[in-house]
């Protein structure tokens, strides 16, 4: 696992962006794994830019995101297909026929999940997949628990998820749903590359089980240091319990 520990968000999000234009510029078919939350806003943010000054072309990609609520729909503001409309899709050249999604709606939950595995194991892969971290540990939404899960499944979120992410459904006076649709740790494990993104105190914690810790599913995060190909950008804030390294 490689630690890399930089200045701020901005200095991250341009060595994450540079990495992941580099990856489609070698092969424009390559399939990208995204996550949704705060931590990687600003690499999107880069991203788009690349793609404004003609940099890079996501015409040809094919993108899995991690997760998604259960009972959300796509127009939803706070479900993450909408978030990544918002924060990526919308603002490039993605071809929306190419972007995998675990459809919150999906009446037979069981089927969907089966579903998904099965267009990630067609696609050939994930060649990058971008992570962030809950602040109790968790990928995806794979919650601290006592196994790591191999494929996508439903999960009943724990308290400090749904505390931590109740903000964004109280700002437009929902409640947030208590289930999500994720990929399992397998899914993100079998990705050929990894890029994590935690900034920020409220992280430090995790990032300490994440680097220093036990494996353990009690911390999903965990697993990470097991893979052959995962760089984790840090901001001091999130870096400051590590030892010394
Ligand atoms: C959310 C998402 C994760 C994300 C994490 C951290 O619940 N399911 O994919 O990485 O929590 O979010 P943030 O980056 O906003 O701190």
């Amino acid at each position: 696992m490689k630690v890399i520990v930089l200045n701020d968000p901005i200095e991250i999000s341009k060595e994450a962006a540079e990495i992941i234009v580099k990856q489609v510029n070698n092969n424009k078919g390559s399939v990208l794994g995204f996550a949704t939350g705060a931590s990687p806003v600003e690499t999107y943010k880069r991203i788009i830019e690349k793609y404004e000054q003609g940099e890079v072309s996501l015409k040809h990609i094919t993108t899995f995101n991690l997760d998604e609520y259960v009972g959300l729909s796509r127009e939803n503001v706070n479900s993450y297909f909408y978030f990544m409309k918002d924060n990526l899709f919308g603002k490039t050249d993605v071809n929306f026929d190419k972007v995998n999604f675990l459809s919150g709606e999906a009446e037979d939950t069981d089927a969907e999940c089966k579903r998904y595995w099965n267009k990630i194991k067609e696609s050939g892969g994930i060649d990058i997949q971008l992570l962030g971290i809950g602040t109790n540990g968790h990928i995806g939404f794979n919650e601290p628990g006592d196994k790591f899960a191999d494929g996508p499944f439903v999960v009943k979120l724990t308290q400090s998820t749904i505390d931590s992410n109740k903000k964004y459904f109280e700002a437009v006076g929902d409640t947030m749903p208590e289930y999500a649709l994720t990929m399992g740790i397998g899914d993100i494990m079998r990705a050929r590359k990894i890029i994590l993104i935690a900034t920020g105190e409220s992280k430090a914690k995790a990032v300490k089980a994440l680097v220093e810790g036990q494996v353990t599913p009690e911390c999903p995060a965990s697993i990470l240091q097991l893979h052959a190909d995962v760089t984790v950008f840090l901001d001091k804030e999130s870096a400051s319990l590590l030892g010394d390294r």
